[in-house]
């Protein structure tokens, strides 16, 4: 492997040569308490932390930045901290995913326009990941991604609590009247208990193992808790290890295959992963120019098996999942169906970071033969209500409805399904389908994670806990049910959602992959020339920009402009 030589490294054209310029660069440098021999002839590796103050999942990362720098500079690189969007899940409106785009323009912008050699992507709160992720494939500088780590088990006397998916949970249960609202406020003291991501396999859990699988973290670092002591180690690795990938040129693009994308989308689909991990991990691998069809990820789901036992498909958390061996020992049982040969950032392949992988409990990591699901964890449906395609995960849904016909009851959108959802007046039976329109990528907008509709209240009293529901939104990795997500392309632009009205006959037949509008073509056509498009919900900011150019679910929802294009060259002028 040919190495390059400190004149080679991009940030020698701000230190390292003798101009007017490189003079200023120096000399604030110098104003920082730096000397020459901190920054010259070594690896600039920025470090692209998204801590901030309403980033309950992130607020280790003021400590652990400074493991990642400590690792720097013992391999002889110079660390340079640069703070990005923090995307907090919980608090960001309308959502974090209208986001994502931002936070992936502003890695790339601040790797091309500081002198970073390399960089360390810190996150792991949902959207953080592939955002951070998509930026820096775009500027393809060597990069690592530090995952977060997820928060420890909750607790609520003595039963163990899980994000998200106990919120519904228990949600559903207070509104039935089956638990108290003082119980209600126990839960949420007790149910986020340290610093790190959700523990459930959402949304956070899916991309950051996702991440590992495409081979953008070292091996293992996924699975670590964030509270516990090998995580600070992993991040001081981290630093230590992009030095490296500095000197050998390590890039996303040598990383990210096709193979690579087999390996993640397999990987997610063996840990009962997020619904969400579809959208972002069709735009990854279309900022790396890997073809990433909807139509992959339900071929591989035929022959993937479920193999996590981890909530909400299964029993267990992601403290359970490292002590049972974490990602490397779920990949190692995997290994027939994975692309092994795969170069990662540690620069061995995908194969040798698997061999000696144990699982160290086989009720968390299940063997082949007692797979929690053996196939079809993940299903793309087609037909005339959804021709671009919509996903759902069947083994959330309740076994009877994988086959079911039933009357529509429509929603325009989100506030008018609060409005009415629990009105005594709501014509709704146990049969009918929950249909929300405008909760796509543009109607939502950001297609926020509305798409697991709540049980109308009259059903729940009556023991109702599933039902099916259709939206162009997407739903929580921690949720569950009979929920139809991502229908493209969606309502708000004019899509056959937006044509459902109530009481339409809806077929629901995930064997079949079929989704269809049982209204005839003629009525469809006339309802379709009736239609009027929404005024646009922006008209200035960021919120323009995303509406003039986010694709459909089915594309990645990336900015058309992000995803396609030469790569833009360096700055020129110093
Ligand atoms: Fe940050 Fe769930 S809120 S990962």
């Amino acid at each position: 492997m040919t190495r390059k030589t400190p004149e080679q490294l991009r940030s020698h054209r701000w230190y390292g040569v003798d101009t007017l310029r490189s003079f200023g660069h120096r000399s604030r440098s110098a104003q920082m308490g730096y000397t020459r021999d901190d920054y010259v002839g070594k690896p600039v590796i920025a470090i692209i932390n998204t801590w901030s103050d309403i980033n309950p999942c992130h607020t280790h990362f003021k400590e652990r930045v400074e493991e990642v720098k400590r690792g720097v500079w013992q391999a002889g690189g110079f660390p340079m901290e640069l703070p990005a969007m923090t995307l907090s899940e919980p608090f960001q409106k309308p959502s974090t995913m209208m986001y994502r785009n931002f936070l992936a323009m502003e890695v790339e912008e601040n790797l091309r326009s500081y002198p970073a050699d390399g960089v360390v992507l810190m996150g792991g709160c949902d959207k953080t990941t592939p955002g951070l992720i998509m930026g820096a494939t775009s500027m393809n500088l060597p990069a690592l991604f530090m995952p977060a780590g997820p928060m420890l088990r909750g607790n609520w006397r003595g039963a163990t609590l899980g994000s998200g998916s106990d919120v519904w949970k228990y949600w559903a249960e207070l509104r039935a009247g089956t638990i108290a609202p003082e119980d209600w406020r126990e839960i949420e003291e007790g149910i986020a208990r340290s610093p790190g991501h959700c523990m459930t396999m959402g949304t956070a859990s899916t991309m950051t193992s996702a991440a590992e699988a495409l081979g953008l973290s070292l091996p293992g670092a996924a699975s670590i808790p964030a509270a516990d002591a090998r995580h600070a180690a992993m991040a001081a690795a981290c630093g230590r290890r992009i030095v490296e990938m500095v000197w050998q040129d390590l890039k996303p693009s040598d990383i990210l295959s096709e193979g690579a994308f087999h390996n993640a989308v397999t990987t997610v689909l063996a840990l009962g992963g997020s619904t969400n991990a579809i959208v972002h991990l069709v735009a990854m691998a279309r900022r790396a120019n890997v073809n990433l069809d909807l139509k992959i990820f339900d071929a591989l789901a035929r022959v993937t098996p479920l193999l996590a036992n981890i909530r909400p498909a299964g029993e267990y958390l992601m403290e359970d999942f490292y002590y049972a061996g974490g990602l490397p020992a779920l990949m190692a049982q995997l290994a027939p169906r994975l692309k092994l040969d795969c170069i990662t950032a540690n620069g061995f392949s995908l194969g040798a970071n698997l061999a000696g992988a144990t699982v160290f409990n086989p009720e968390v990591i299940l063997p082949l033969e007692r797979a929690l699901v053996a196939q079809d964890s993940l299903a793309v449906l087609y037909g005339n209500l959804a021709p671009d395609g919509a996903v759902i995960k069947p083994p959330a849904a309740l076994k009877r409805l994988h086959r079911h016909r039933g009357p529509a009851v429509v929603f325009q959108n989100y506030a008018d399904m609060a409005a009415r959802i629990d009105s005594p007046e709501l014509v709704v039976d146990e049969n009918s389908v929950l249909v929300l329109q405008n909760a796509g990528p543009l109607g939502g907008p950001g297609m926020p994670e509305w798409g697991q509709l709540p049980i109308p209240k009259k059903l729940l009293e009556k023991g109702v806990r599933d039902m099916v529901r259709i939206s162009d939104a997407r739903m929580s990795g921690t949720s569950y049910g009979a929920c139809v997500l991502h229908v493209a392309p969606e309502s708000y632009v004019g899509g056959p959602l937006a044509l459902v009205e109530e009481g339409d006959e809806i077929e629901l037949d995930i064997p079949a992959r079929r989704l269809s509008l049982l209204v005839a073509d003629g009525e469809l056509e006339r309802r379709r020339s009736a239609w009027v498009s929404p005024k646009p919900r922006y008209l200035r900011g960021y919120g323009a920009l995303f509406a003039a150019h986010v694709t459909q679910a089915n594309e990645g929802c990336d900015f058309d402009f992000l995803e396609r294009g030469e790569p833009t060259p360096d700055p020129e002028i110093f």
